[in-house]
């Protein structure tokens, strides 16, 4: 291997992106910390490991939770001495039109999506200032950049942390602790499976559930364009061992597309074309 190994801690490690990331971070003969909090997905990708010979551990981490991340952190550093890179990858969507949210629907995707990401972060730089080296990425959104009816919710805890890891990167950099922010477009992963549909808009009653039911129904085209997420672990994997980090990386023809859309289309083109399309 070309480069050094490194102690890699990924959160939401049992699913889609942040599981093929630990395998991929595994190959390159990094020491992975793969974590999650779903028993049986950690139980089977530990015998994915163990049967491949791959240098991946599992811990129990809800990254909700100060006591588990606190312990894992710890577990980790007495285990192996250092953290050098963490990804901050758990996350999930809520859906739907911000009328309808209740405040602690709210709360909870801000809670996973973005205060999580600050809780490892303050965990793991301790270590990372002592060293004065480490890397931290934030695995954000397209949805950071553009906003879509029903997805206002999740694409404000993906605006948020536009700006927190963009203020990470530039207040850690004098520290020699690097933090970049990864906007992937669409993936094929667990995440649409997994989006939660606000309670009030599955009410009987409710003026959205019909537009909402009908934009979740996706045209079967839409598979089809969802890409592997190996490509966003190649882009994780070389954040972590690159020279130089930028402070984000649009990840997929989508994302880049959406990036200069919201750079250079004005406001009311771009929500023409995102209604007409999701047919809201
Ligand atoms: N797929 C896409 O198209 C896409 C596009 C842009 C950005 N992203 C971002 O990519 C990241 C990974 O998503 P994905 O596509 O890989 O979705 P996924 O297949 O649903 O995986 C999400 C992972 O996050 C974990 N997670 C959620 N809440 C958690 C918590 N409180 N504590 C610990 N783990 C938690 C899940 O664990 P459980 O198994 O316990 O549920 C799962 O391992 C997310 O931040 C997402 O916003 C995805």
């Amino acid at each position: 291997m070309r480069h050094k190994p490194q102690v890699v801690l990924i959160t939401g490690a049992t699913r889609g992106i942040g599981r093929v990331t630990a395998l991929h971070m595994a190959e390159r003969g990094h020491q992975v910390i793969a974590t999650g909090r779903n028993q049986d997905l950690l139980a089977t990708l530990a015998g994915e490991a163990k049967q491949r010979s791959l240098p991946i551990t599992t811990a129990t981490m809800d990254v909700n939770d100060d006591a588990d991340v606190q312990s894992v952190v710890q577990q980790a550093l007495r285990d192996f001495g250092r953290i050098n890179a963490l990804v901050n990858n758990a996350g999930y969507g809520l859906w739907g039109p911000i009328e309808e949210l209740e405040i602690d629907e709210l709360r909870a995707v801000f809670e996973t999506n973005l205060f999580a990401v600050v809780r490892l972060s303050q965990a793991v730089i301790p270590q990372m200032r002592e060293r004065e080296s480490g890397t931290i990425v934030n695995v954000g959104s397209m949805a950071g950049q553009v906003t879509l009816p029903v997805n206002g919710a999740y694409s404000a805890t993906k605006f948020a942390l536009e700006a927190i890891s963009r203020a990470m990167h530039m207040e850690l950099a004098h520290a020699g602790i690097r933090v970049t922010l990864i906007e992937p477009g669409v993936f094929q992963t667990d995440f649409h499976k997994n989006v939660v549909i606000g309670r009030r808009v599955m009410k009987p009653g409710s003026p959205n559930m019909e537009r909402t039911l009908r934009m979740r129904t996706k045209p079967p085209a839409e598979n089809r364009l969802r890409a592997d997420p190996i490509r966003v672990a190649w882009r994780i994997r070389q954040a972590i061992e690159g020279k130089r980090v930028k402070a984000r990386y649009a990840t997929g023809i989508d994302a880049h597309a959406g990036k200069y859309a919201a750079r250079l289309a004005p406001d009311w083109l771009i929500d023409y074309v995102l209604t007409k399309a999701l047919r809201w």
